[in-house]
């Protein structure tokens, strides 16, 4: 059954990280997979009541690979932490299925008035639903939900929850549509949360002649309009003055095409 668990942590690596090359190398030079054994080492114990054995576990886990994960969070299956370092997952987070982190991320506390040890089983971190990606750098702060699936941008400070399925960016973060309305439909797991067609270079160069393209086309099609109405003089408006600068340009467009040049 461990065995099972564990394999089944291995694979998820092997499927989200795109420079994982075998399973060997996951368990050798993942943090983020060492991380998980010592925390599901820690939280054994912590649930058998034994809580300082459990925080020590925890605390020599961190040492080792600067992910700190406290042994009374709950993280589901086939979680991946990405590069790892300066995670820092707090006591009453919850982490679902197939949830997948990147470093620096922070799932954190904002109760200030929570101090007393008498609340302090009360719920003041994160849950992130199944399938959730958090970029690096993230903070997520209080007791919120990140709805199944959903994207949370580099960066971004989350205080409020995430609906299912959306990508939020910025601080605070607020739901972001996404440039290309296909990926909105797209919602299974891609590296960084992004499609990779976009890390192709020359898909990239590609995708960004076409939109100066569209945009010449526009300007283009709004420079013959405004032509159209000066070559017929029916409709030709009074030239306003700050026309005067943009009239340049459709002036040596009839020029041109007087002297016959495309
Ligand atoms: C949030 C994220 C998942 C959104 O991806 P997406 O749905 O494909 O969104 P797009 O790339 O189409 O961007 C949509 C808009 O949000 C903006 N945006 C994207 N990510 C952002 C971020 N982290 N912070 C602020 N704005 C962001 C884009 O600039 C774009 O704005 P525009 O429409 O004004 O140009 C992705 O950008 C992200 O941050 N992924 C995490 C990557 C990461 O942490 N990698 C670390 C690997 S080591």
């Amino acid at each position: 059954m461990i065995f099972k668990r564990l394999r089944a942590d291995i694979d998820a690596y092997m499927e989200r990280d795109p420079a994982a090359r075998s399973r060997a190398e996951v368990v050798l030079c993942y943090p983020g997979f060492q991380a998980l054994l010592f925390y599901r080492l820690a939280r054994a114990l912590w649930r058998h009541g034994w809580r300082l054995s459990g925080r020590i576990v925890s605390h020599v886990g961190r040492m080792l690979t600067g992910i700190e994960i406290h042994p009374g969070a709950k993280v589901g299956d086939r979680c991946v932490i990405d590069h790892g370092s300066a995670v820092v997952i707090g006591e009453t987070s919850v982490i679902g299925d197939d949830v997948t982190l990147y470093q620096g991320v922070t799932l954190g506390g904002t109760s200030p008035a929570i101090d007393s040890r008498a609340q302090a089983d009360k719920k003041r971190h994160p849950t992130l639903a199944d399938g959730a990606i958090v970029g690096s750098g993230a903070q997520i702060l209080g007791p919120i939900t990140v709805g199944e699936g959903a994207r949370v941008g580099a960066n971004a400070v989350v205080t409020r929850d995430i609906p299912r399925g959306v990508s939020a960016a910025g601080i605070p973060a607020r739901v972001i549509l996404p440039r290309d309305k296909k990926k909105a439909k797209d919602r299974e797991f891609v590296a960084y949360g992004t499609p990779d067609d976009l890390f192709d270079p020359v898909l990239r160069n590609i995708d960004s002649i076409r939109s100066q393209l569209t945009m010449l086309a526009g300007r283009i099609e709004e420079l013959e309009d405004r032509l159209g109405q000066y070559e017929n003089p029916g409709t030709e408006r009074p030239i306003e003055n700050d026309e005067e600068k943009t009239d340049a340009p459709a002036k040596a467009l009839r020029g041109s095409r007087k002297r016959g040049v495309a």
